[in-house]
């Protein structure tokens, strides 16, 4: 034990100390700080000595690019959220809560690109050959492009991708992995951040596509996806509603393309399916005739999201009213009820407020803000919004109704899905154009907004 020493890293996001301490500096989480003893020795792999290679600065002009042609994953969502396709050699780390369903998604992409005649190699450390045959009946037929790997320990993993040389590996999850030269536990950072380490140097120097699973931990001893997020190239979060059969991919991270698009699929029986048309889903099952209810529109990424935003207002029974935010920013809910009590009048001092965003979708872009003060005018009131009405519009602090980006992009999606009236701030008329079979209501203040529903 000469050359071990004992440090201690937070397990969220990966801060260092020589001593424990029970909030982390960097994240400002509690308890997350554990034990780990680690080679006092710098370059724990071992295989790379850096001064004996003579290297060769490259001219840029002359880098082609011709060889980084995007594989397709057959799976559109998930290829618009790659930002085209999966890079050769690149490392992707898909994280999500435990049953979400990365399993599942990494297994359908395998089937596609063996589909493509791609050689795909899915190392799993979490289930046996035989639970993943069992899922993968649920998925469909695989070719023989596809091969199955239950292993935990990285220096065979090294040596199985080298024999078999496949296009794309998967990794799932890199919890289970583990290095010999590492004495810690798998799924503590010392081996999170050594097995990520070795599957960079695998994905860069063999030009292999690996995406990496990571599991999100609320508590205990396993280092959480954040620790490696900085080593990947890519990195994609999988949320989505405990209770709601819908889920959502979202790029936190991309060296290759846009950080603002999703993805959404539903978990069917059959494997995860995709969602082509989000806004219809969502405004799925929505009630006729009910005060508190509007539609309002997010861009996520280059797509309008419609979305019913629901609110409820109603005499508080103690002293300090009670407000919540259900998929939204609880704060800027408090803000615009502020907005409303001082610029508009409208007493809500003494009111409970519940807002809800229908369908269990997170929400924070401002565009909504207008969607949320109508809402809760309209329960407060207890007047009905017509349905066939969307709206969309910051609010500012002297309410005033400011302008939002793409807004000819949200007319557009309104009308597609049927909807007759769009109200939008007056700023962004020239934007906007005059679009055909579609009535706009443009306002520059929030009482404007409020006397044209009342
Ligand atoms: P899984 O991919 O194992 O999650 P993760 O790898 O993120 O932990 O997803 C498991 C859940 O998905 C489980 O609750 C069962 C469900 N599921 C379906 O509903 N349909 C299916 O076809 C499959 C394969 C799984
Ligand atoms: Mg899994």
């Amino acid at each position: 034990l000469k050359n071990k020493k004992t440090v201690y890293f937070c397990q969220e996001c990966g801060y260092e100390s020589a001593k424990w301490m029970g909030q982390c500096p960097g994240c400002k989480a509690w308890n997350t700080f554990v034990e780990e003893t680690v080679s006092a020795k710098k370059n724990p792999s071992g295989n790379l000595k850096s001064s004996e290679k003579r290297q060769d600065p490259v001219i840029l002009k002359d880098i082609s690019l011709s060889e980084d042609e995007r594989q397709t994953t057959q799976i559109g969502e998930l290829d618009r959220v790659l930002g085209g396709g999966i890079v050769p050699g690149s490392l992707v780390l898909v994280g999500g809560d435990p049953g979400i369903g990365k399993s599942t998604l990494l297994l359908q992409v395998c089937r596609n690109l063996a589909e493509n005649q791609v050689t795909v190699l899915y190392i799993s450390g979490e289930e046996s050959l035989r639970q993943i045959k069992l899922r993968a009946n649920r998925i469909g037929d695989f070719n023989d492009k596809m091969q199955l790997l239950c292993e935990t320990n990285l220096e065979v993993i090294r040596e199985v991708i080298e024999r078999k040389k496949p296009d794309v590996v998967v990794i799932d999850s890199i919890q289970t992995m583990f290095h010999e030269d590492v004495s810690s536990a798998p799924g503590s950072v010392s081996q999170v951040r050594e097995s990520t380490n070795i599957l960079m140097q695998i994905a860069k120097g063999m030009g292999i596509s690996v995406f990496i699973v990571g599991h999100v931990t609320k508590e205990g001893n396993v280092a959480g996806p954040r620790v490696l997020e900085h080593m990947v190239d890519t990195v994609l979060y999988f949320e989505g509603d405990r209770h709601a059969s819908y889920r959502v991919l979202r790029a936190v991270k991309n060296r290759f393309g846009s950080t603002n698009e999703i993805g959404v699929f539903e978990m069917c029986n059959t494997g995860l399916e995709e969602v082509k048309n989000p806004s219809e889903y969502m405004l799925n099952g929505r009630p006729e005739d009910a005060s508190g209810s509007v539609v309002a529109c997010s861009m996520e990424g280059t797509r309008p999201i419609l979305v019913e935003i629901q609110a409820l207002v109603c005499q508080s029974n103690f002293g300090i009213p009670r407000r919540t935010a259900v998929g939204t920013d609880f704060n800027r809910v408090n803000l615009l009820m502020a907005v409303l009590e001082k610029k508009v009048g409208i007493h809500l001092g003494t009111s409970d407020a519940y807002v809800n965003i229908a369908g269990g979708m997170k929400m924070t872009e401002p565009a909504i803000d207008l969607g949320i003060c109508l809402a809760i005018v309209s329960s407060c009131k207890d007047v009905v919004i017509p349905d066939k009405v969307m709206v969309f519009g910051e609010v500012g602090l002297s309410g005033e109704i400011r302008a939002v980006s793409m807004a000819g992009q949200r007319v557009q999606e309104a009308k597609k899905l049927g909807f007759e009236t769009v109200m939008l701030p007056e700023v962004c008329k020239s934007s906007v154009g005059k679009p055909e079979g579609i009535n706009l209501v443009y306002v520059s203040q929030i009482r404007d907004a409020i006397s044209y529903i009342m």
